[in-house]
């Protein structure tokens, strides 16, 4: 679980998005974190303190002056045990108490008195359009920002008064992926990173083509764990189902050219290439402009096939002219002899870093175990989550390239 261990302030302000703000209590309790709610008074016109108590599992706190507070501090107390501040929904009123730094209600107070060097403030404005385009609002939002907090948003869309246009509180799920972002280590700030993930789809005619068993989650994870670290993220996706992760920008192809194109265009100067996308060795020699038809007596038809690019090497290739100022990690979906195999695979492509994994024994799955070899040994990650061992892979890509930057 993504936040196991973490205690979590979700302070809500008022607005119609507090009925959002149940779903992502109960989101992050899922996640394993322990969820402390405070309420302002506006927020309790819109969902009860009950609601919330009954979703965290904790009564909610409401009042600055708390006297069930042994202390009556509730301020000090709340901002202390938090690991992160999440105020979902943050209102136009909200933000400018923030921006005034006011401390006469509980929600502004104990963010004025939490320690900004340690507890990160994560806010979330929910609101009408003209009231987000207003310049005082767009004001305060700067100042928050400058004061250190992170903001979440806006989604864009129709509002519940009818109007449609930004202001919208983002979805519940995407503000959970921004927290437990954000409780990342930041090991890529700076860096750029372009990750292949999933099969390609080598057609035959317009109905038909071969393609292979890979999901993508794999490559998916791991553009998501470079997103966490903070890395300028490019993720070059072949034909799968899977939502993108959250600050990651996605090109989608279909064919291993395609990938290979994309991938060449997109690469960066400097940074880290992750070829993860299990790309097609050989596609058909001819593509049929209309659909190979079955003929009744005929001989099934044959196929012949030419070589795809090997998208790895050229840009270890790439790489090598470049003096290193690209980092390339390979990827080896073996089925056996996976030690003998990632050695010599890394060696043949070039690579510094190679991780490598049982293709039948990961394809399609949330969970998988990586060997990284490199040219100093190997190191075993063992089975987990596929989004525990990308960032696993990525705080070793970040070690690697810090040690050869230095
Ligand atoms: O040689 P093999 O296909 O097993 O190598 C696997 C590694 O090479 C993976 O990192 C894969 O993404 C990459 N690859 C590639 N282009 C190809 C074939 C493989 O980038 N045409």
């Amino acid at each position: 679980m993504d936040l196991q261990g973490r205690h979590i302030l979700l302070a809500l302000g008022g607005g119609i998005a507090c009925y959002k703000a149940a779903e992502l209590c109960r989101l992050l309790v899922k996640e394993g974190a322990s969820v402390q709610v405070v309420m302002t008074e506006g927020a309790q016109a819109f969902i009860t303190p009950l609601t919330m108590q009954a979703l965290s599992g904790r009564p909610v706190v409401t009042s600055l002056w708390d006297t069930a507070q042994p202390n009556a501090m509730a301020h000090i107390n709340l901002s202390r045990e938090a690991d992160a501040i999440l105020i979902a929904p943050a209102s136009a009123d909200t933000l400018a108490r923030l921006a005034q730094g006011r401390a006469d209600d509980l929600l502004s107070l104990l963010c004025l008195a939490r320690q900004r060097d340690r507890v990160p403030l994560l806010i979330a404005p929910a609101m009408n359009r003209e009231m987000w385009l207003h310049p005082a609002t767009q004001r305060n939002l700067a100042q928050v920002a400058a004061d250190g907090a992170v903001l979440l948003g806006v989604g864009n869309g129709p509002q519940a008064c009818g109007e449609t246009g930004d202001g919208r509180m983002l979805e519940p799920a995407d503000l959970r992926d921004d927290l437990v972002a954000q409780l990342q280590p930041k090991r890529l700030v700076g860096q750029s990173v372009l990750v292949t993930a999933g099969p390609t789809f080598e057609p035959i005619d317009p109905v038909r083509g071969l393609t292979n068993r890979s999901s993508g989650k794999m490559g998916f994870a791991i553009a998501r764990a470079a997103a966490e670290a903070g890395a300028d993220v490019t993720l070059v996706a072949g034909p799968v189902h899977l939502p993108t992760p959250r600050g990651v920008r996605r090109i989608d192809v279909q064919s291993a050219q395609q990938m290979h194109d994309a991938v060449l265009a997109g690469l960066p100067q400097r940074g880290v290439f992750i070829a993860c996308a299990a790309v097609a060795d050989w596609r058909p020699a001819q593509v049929a402009g209309q659909k190979i038809k079955k003929a009744e007596g005929a001989a099934p038809p044959s196929l012949s096939f030419v070589e795809n690019p090997d998208i790895l090497a050229a840009v270890a290739a790439l790489a090598q002219s470049q003096s290193g100022a690209l980092y390339c990690v390979g990827f080896a979906a073996e089925s056996q002899d996976l030690l003998a195999n990632a050695q010599a695979k890394r060696v043949r492509k070039a690579v510094p870093l190679l991780a490598a994994n049982i293709g039948p024994d990961t394809f399609g799955r949330d969970d998988n175990a990586l060997l990284l070899v490199d040219e100093h040994g190997t190191l075993s990650l063992p089975q987990g989550r596929k989004i525990d061992l990308a960032r696993q892979l990525v705080a070793e890509i970040a070690r690697r390239i810090t040690r050869e930057h230095a």
